[in-house]
């Protein structure tokens, strides 16, 4: 390994970080639950780097209802569901997030990255086209390379382009596939999904809305793009989700129809031939969607306090690029060592929040990404912007 040229890079690549002075910024150990606030070594820090958006990872109840499935059933369901794994609480699991969303059923992997992958890399195959969205998700792209069907980019968030790229190539193939993000994770900003659904009806296409960043932190009561837009649920044919953001858990589900979730259960390697999702982590997300169902007010706080970060950013003249109406909101500085040494500046000023460089978004558009949550107060919000200004300011 040492002499592959991929870890020659690699390692190049973290010498450079390492001579900025700045430590390994990498794998740094988390003491305990994250949300708006972490403590890293014997430092409590504002934190801006969790998916935990409506708060419910740490949440008392969503512990105990983790810790009475581990009491019941142990810490493993020690089998593919399809043989002996199920447990009665996948089912509850996923009617839930069928209701929730508003489909006919859903289906729950272990994985949210695996979801796509296999979801993805199953249903489609070399006489079918998948148009994504040129700022898709690592794990759409290796499901879309996986599926060995051809592949189609479109600019970001342009239906109007994918529309004229469907009228050219639509009728070459069996099946198409529309992919597109709820919020988009490197750039916090929403597509416009009545357009895509137009789209995929004139065109006769399925559309797989990923969710990840969307289901629990957008929408009045937190149902995600579908609710935010008032689009019908059974419009859209593949609704993914992950488990791990909102719901406070691990794992990834596809929600649609009775006929496409039963069609997965049975077929779906990624399913199949993988243990089904642990006790714990099904209770803990059953439990995180009934508390969220009674307590929409989260949402309403996060929503509140993303707008507030984002006008007080751009009031600084802060680059946030396209994030609108979302949690997630980039500071984009352009230079990846710059974005590195911003991120370390507002660690010792106490502020937790990640990097993020190419590959992961263009080379010229490194960032910092900031996950707001239900839990930072203004104080914490204001603080930070602030912080951010005048550090960008000195960087720069
Ligand atoms: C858009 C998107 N899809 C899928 C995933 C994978 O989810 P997980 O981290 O739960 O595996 C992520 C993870 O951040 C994501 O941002």
């Amino acid at each position: 390994m040492s002499l592959w040229p991929e870890y020659r890079r690699l390692q190049q690549q973290l010498g450079e970080i390492e001579q900025l002075g700045l430590g390994n910024p990498f794998f740094l150990p988390q003491e305990r639950v994250v949300n708006n606030t972490t403590t890293i070594g014997d430092r409590e820090l504002i934190n801006f780097a969790t998916y935990n958006y409506v708060g419910l990872c740490g949440d008392p109840r969503v512990s105990a209802a983790a810790q009475a499935a581990i009491d019941r059933y142990g810490t493993s369901v020690s089998a593919s569901r399809l043989v002996s794994g199920q447990k009665p609480l996948h089912q509850e699991l996923e009617q839930a997030i069928a209701d929730f969303i508003g489909a006919e059923a859903s289906i729950v992997y272990v994985g949210g990255h695996a979801t796509n992958v296999t979801t993805i890399g199953h249903l489609f195959g070399k006489d079918d086209l998948i148009a994504y969205d040129a700022f898709s998700h690592n794990s759409i792209i290796q499901g879309c390379l996986l599926s060995g069907a051809s592949l189609l980019p479109f600019p970001h968030n342009d239906w109007q382009a994918l529309a004229s790229l469907l009228q050219e190539r639509r009728h070459r193939h069996r099946r198409v596939l529309i992919a597109i993000e709820g919020v988009y994770s490197t750039d916090g900003d929403i597509p416009n999904l009545p357009a895509f659904v137009e789209l995929k009806q004139r065109y006769q296409t399925l559309l797989l809305v990923d969710e990840a960043h969307s289901i629990g932190a957008i929408g009045a009561t937190g149902r995600g793009i579908g609710e935010l837009f008032g689009v019908d649920p059974h419009a859209v044919d593949l609704w993914m989700g992950t488990l791990s953001k909102s719901f406070a858990s691990c794992g990834g589900y596809i929600a649609g129809s009775r006929e496409m979730v039963e069609y997965l259960k049975f077929t779906a390697p990624g399913f199949v031939y993988s243990v089904g999702i642990s006790p714990p982590n099904a209770a803990a997300t059953l439990t995180a969607i009934q508390v969220l169902k009674t307590e929409p007010e989260r949402v309403a706080r996060l929503r509140d306090g993303a707008q507030l970060f984002l006008t007080l950013a751009q009031k600084r003249g802060l680059n946030t690029g396209l994030s609108q109406g979302s949690p997630v909101i980039p500071v984009i500085v352009g230079d990846a060592l710059k974005s590195v040494c911003l991120s370390r500046l507002l660690f010792e000023q106490g502020i937790n929040v990640p990097f993020m460089f190419y590959p992961s978004v263009p080379k010229d558009a490194a960032r910092l990404r900031f996950f707001v949550t239900c839990n930072h107060t203004e104080e914490q919000i204001r603080y930070t912007v602030k912080i951010v200004a005048e550090a960008l300011d000195k960087l720069n």
